[in-house]
This record gives C-alpha cells, structure tokens and sequence, in this order.
C-alpha cells in the first residue's frame, strides 16, 4: 500500500509524463546535409519544443546528425543516408525540406525548376507514405511552384489537407525588417513588415505603410527598399559568386517559422507569420496559393488574415504580382499533373 505522499508524487509524476508526452514532436530535416540543412538542424536543436530530430540528405545526413547530436539539449538526433528516406520520417510531426539546388549568378529561382520540381515531388510522395499526417514546411525554390507540386502529390495520395503545406518565405519578412531599420535607424522589432504574395522578385510584395517605420519611407528611398526586399536573395548569391545563394540567414528564418508553427502546434495563441499557402484571397483572380499572415493552430493553418489596407504603391505592387504568381503556380501545377 502506498503512502498519501507517495501516491500524490506518483500521480503527479504521470500527470508530467503525459503532458510531456503530448508534447512530443519529431521533426525531420530533407535536405539536411546542405548549406540550409546544415545550419537548420543546428538552430532546430536548440529549439525545446522539437524532442526528436530525424536528418535525412542523398549524402552527408549521418554525420551532420552524429555532430549536432552532441549539443546539449534534450532532444535526440538521428541521421539517415539516401536509402532510408521512409525510415527517416517515421512517427514525424513536422518536415522541412531545403532539398535541392540553389541559386548562382545570373539565375532566377525559376530555373531551379526543373531539378527541384522532382527532388519536391518525390519526397512529398515519401512524406504521403510514411509520415501522412505531417506538417510540410517548403523551403526549396521556386517555392511558388514547389508548393503546388508538393499540395497535387499529396491530393493523388489522398492525404492533402491544406492546413498542413506552407510555403516559407520567413526570409522576405526578415529582410524587409533588417533593411527597414536600416533605412530608419529603428531597432529591427520595431521594424516587422508584413510580406504578402510569393517568394521571387516581383512577386514579393512588402505592406510597409502598414508599419509606422515603413509609412515614413517615401519617394526614391521607398523604390531602393522595396527593390532590395524583393531582390535581396541576389546580393547574397553575387557575393557568394558561384557558391550557392543564403544558406545562414535562410536557416535562421527556417528556423524563425519552424519555432512559430511548433507554437501553434503546442496550442500558443495569437502565433501569425506570413506563410505561402492555399488561400482564397486572390481566388477570383484564378490564384489558389497566396502568402499573407497566417495565424498558427494545432491543426497547421488556424485563419487566413486578408492583406489588409493597401498604399496606391502597394495596390500596383500587388497587380504586377498576381499574374507573375498566378504563372508560377500553373508551371507547378501542370508538372504534377504530369508526373
Ligand atoms: P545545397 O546544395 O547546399 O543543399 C541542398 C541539399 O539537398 C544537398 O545536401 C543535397 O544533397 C540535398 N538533396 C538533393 N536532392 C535531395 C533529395 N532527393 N533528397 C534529400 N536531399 C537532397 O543548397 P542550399 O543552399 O541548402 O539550398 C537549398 C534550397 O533552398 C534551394 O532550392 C534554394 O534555392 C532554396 N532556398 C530557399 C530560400 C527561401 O527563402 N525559401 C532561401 C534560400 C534558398
């Protein structure tokens, strides 16, 4: 027979298990070997809400995963090498795919296309498969098109469910409030900046008048900014010169959007990024994916927020995107639906 005391400590013990137990989270890194992957598992595991890593590359994931597993955190790290891509996503919560090739000099994302449609493709296939009920965080450019080819692979697998594909585009948000402050002079918190639309050139579309810092930009200043959000990625693939395109900052913000979703998850209120996923805001102008804030639940995608009041900069921004965006996602689309 247990004593009072040591039933009550008993119970309580169960009571911790359980909680924790339902905190649970795997998340998996496809693409972790690389210039993003790297960096990423590194940030992901610091982050006390991922109990589990799972890190999968066609090279090198085995030793990134024996490295980084010996941070000391709590979480568990296992590596995978190319012929255990299902046993890498077993039981797994979330997966973020940097998977793929990036930028050099003189490319837009969008002659990424060809090799990363594919790479995108093949492992949203494996994610239908083994781990059916993940949430998929789309890194690999152009994600304007990757996101509806990882969205068409799932819905042939029937296991789509829209709430769980974002397209993410953390790095646009991170940019515009770097390059605000410093414009401003303001600290970069003071500087968050709302960027709606996709995740290439013309198609990012910064709300800076909806942020006291940006509504002050005005005249060529505002054309120089808005020009350096949407092309930013560009100075760092010259700067690199041949090397590759952002890796550093690009695991920061992966990290950045990983963190807000696993709050959400875990039940967080008020967790609201902007975040590449189907929508209907621009459904009449024939668009089904479109980045605007998205609040963050424990099912994925909890409310999508509307674009808000627009300057008359921002409405031409915004008409200059949605047909370029509108083609980007009929190029993804047309190849799912020949795979
Ligand atoms: P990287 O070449 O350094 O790394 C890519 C990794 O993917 C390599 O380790 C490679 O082995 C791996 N990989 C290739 N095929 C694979 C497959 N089938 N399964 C698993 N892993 C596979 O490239 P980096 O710099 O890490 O960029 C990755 C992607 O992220 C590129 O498509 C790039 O354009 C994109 N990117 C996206 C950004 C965004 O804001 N969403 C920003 C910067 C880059």
């Amino acid at each position: 027979m247990l004593s009072r005391s040591a039933a009550r400590a008993l119970s309580s013990q169960s009571r911790q298990f359980s909680s924790s137990a339902a905190r649970q989270t795997k998340v998996a890194v496809l693409g972790a070997g690389g210039g993003i992957g790297q960096p990423l598992s590194l940030l992901l595991k610091q982050n006390k809400l991922v109990t589990s890593l799972s890190l999968y590359d066609i090279r090198g994931a085995p030793g990134v995963a024996a490295d980084v597993s010996h941070i000391d955190s709590q979480s568990e790290v296992k590596g995978y090498p190319a012929d255990q891509l299902d046993q890498a996503l077993e039981g797994v919560k979330v997966v973020v795919i940097p998977a793929g090739v990036p930028r050099k000099p003189g490319m837009t994302r969008d002659d990424l296309f060809n090799t990363n449609a594919s790479i995108v493709r093949d492992l949203a296939a494996a994610v239908a498969r083994s781990a059916p009920e993940a949430h998929l965080l789309i890194i690999s450019n152009p994600v304007n098109s990757t996101v509806p080819i990882v969205s068409e692979t799932l819905k042939k697998a029937g296991v789509y469910d829209p709430r769980r594909v974002f397209g993410v585009t953390t790095l646009d948000v991170v940019r515009a409030a770097r390059f605000l402050s410093e414009v401003t002079g303001a600290h970069p918190d003071e500087c968050k900046v709302t960027v709606v639309g996709g995740h290439s050139g013309s198609t990012i579309v910064p709300l800076l008048s909806q942020t006291a810092h940006g509504k002050a930009v005005k005249g060529e200043v505002y054309d120089k900014l808005v020009h350096r959000i949407q092309f930013g990625g560009d100075e760092v693939v010259k700067a690199k010169d041949g090397a590759g395109s952002a890796t550093l900052s690009m695991a920061y913000a992966g990290a950045k959007f990983t963190d807000a979703l696993l709050r959400g998850l875990s039940g967080e209120k008020g967790v609201v990024t902007p975040t590449f996923v189907k929508s209907d805001l621009f459904a009449k102008e024939g668009l089904e994916y479109f980045s605007s804030n998205v609040e963050l639940g424990p099912n994925g995608v909890e409310k999508i927020h509307p674009v808000g009041p627009l300057s008359a900069e921002e409405e031409k921004l915004l008409a200059a995107c949605l047909p370029d965006l509108k083609k980007n996602i009929e190029k993804g689309n047309a190849f799912a639906a020949q795979s």
